[in-house]
């Protein structure tokens, strides 16, 4: 599999986005610029404002305020421009029920004028990548990842270059998921700029070159995942749920006086996770210090883990992705 070499340049840039829904503040003054075939996740837990993000940028909502162009077009005055180089999975399922998946995608890619004929090998050699079986059936037969999968399909059989794809990857088993995975890595191989929402920092730690981290409606951090991780947390995590909560508390207050603990965050009444530097000897020195020497009564579990993009959220916010 060759890279293509891209040159850098802006291809969306948003200035200072909203969309309020009266007081709730789905997107809340949002700025960011995307690059030519970049890979760009925004990573964030349910509510945060990723489907909101996405409807303002494929114009299915209009700002509050602020702006937002694609390639030069304004999602406000450019809608026509924008549809034309856009492809969009949604988050919900759009597919039709009484089509089977090969008639769902000849349907849509005759939408965007492609030949009958183009578009009927498009669709076989589609399905076929996603593994996507069954072609005579009714798409309502399918299972919810075979739908999803069939979405994803027919949101790029048109070719587009930019695409945006929101949640492609929820409800799938994970065998489907790192098929869609690896689907999405060729994309971005063949230059297909790539607007990924997601709440799964797996998925976006593998997948991204960017990742812009939103809460609340806001960005909180963005970078690569590397930089994200360098910035917001440490090399590696001790995760401990003790039996008894009151252990946690004993530990929790001497993680202060361990020169190698950088942080450490609570997770309901008995999981404690501290972020360290460093890498085993600091490991076996904090695991002495906290649980032998405070004569910790029992420990549930415990591991020792290099630190994710959940840390970093958890690091920035105190609270977990998926709670
Ligand atoms: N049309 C709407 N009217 C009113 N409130 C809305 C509307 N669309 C979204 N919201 C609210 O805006 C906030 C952001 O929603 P949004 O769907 O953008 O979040 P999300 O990050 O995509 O979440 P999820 O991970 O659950 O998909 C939520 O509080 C949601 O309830
Ligand atoms: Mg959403």
């Amino acid at each position: 599999m060759s890279n293509t070499v891209i040159e850098k340049s802006t291809v969306i840039e948003i200035q200072n986005i909203k969309k309020h829904f009266k007081d709730i503040k789905a997107v809340d003054g949002v700025s960011l610029n995307i690059q030519k075939g970049e890979l760009f996740s925004i990573l964030g837990p349910n509510g945060a404002g990723k489907s909101t993000l996405a409807r303002l940028l494929t114009t299915v909502l209009t700002p509050t305020s602020g702006d937002a162009t694609i390639k030069g077009h304004s999602i406000k005055t450019g809608k026509s421009s924008i549809i034309k180089l856009i492809g969009v999975c949604p988050q919900e399922i759009v597919i039709y029920d009484i089509l089977t998946a090969e008639e769902n995608v000849i349907f849509v890619a005759q939408m965007h004028d492609i030949p009958f004929k183009k578009a009927k090998e498009k669709a076989k050699t589609l399905l076929e990548k996603l593994d996507i079986g069954g072609r005579k059936i009714w798409a309502k037969k399918f299972s919810g990842g075979m739908k999803r999968r069939l979405n994803l399909i027919m949101a790029l059989v048109h070719e587009p270059e930019i695409l945006f794809l929101d949640e492609p990857t929820a409800g799938l088993d994970p065998q489907a998921r790192r098929i869609v995975w690896d689907f999405i890595r060729d994309l971005k191989n063949k230059g297909v700029t790539i607007v990924l929402m997601t709440h799964d920092m797996i998925e976006a730690d593998s997948l991204s070159d960017h990742v812009a981290i939103i809460d609340h409606g806001k960005i909180i951090a963005q970078g690569s995942p590397t930089e994200l991780k360098e910035k917001h947390g440490s090399e590696n995590v001790i995760e401990i749920t003790f039996s008894e909560k009151e252990d946690l508390n004993i530990v929790k207050n001497q993680c202060d006086n361990i020169s190698s603990v950088n942080n450490y965050n609570v997770i309901g009444e008995r999981t404690l996770l501290i972020s360290f530097k460093g890498g085993m000897k600091n490991f076996i020195e904090i695991f002495q210090k906290l649980i032998l020497v405070e004569n910790i009564n029992d420990v549930e579990t415990m591991n020792f883990r290099q630190n994710t993009l959940e840390d970093v959220f958890l690091n920035l916010t105190g609270r977990r992705l998926r709670d």
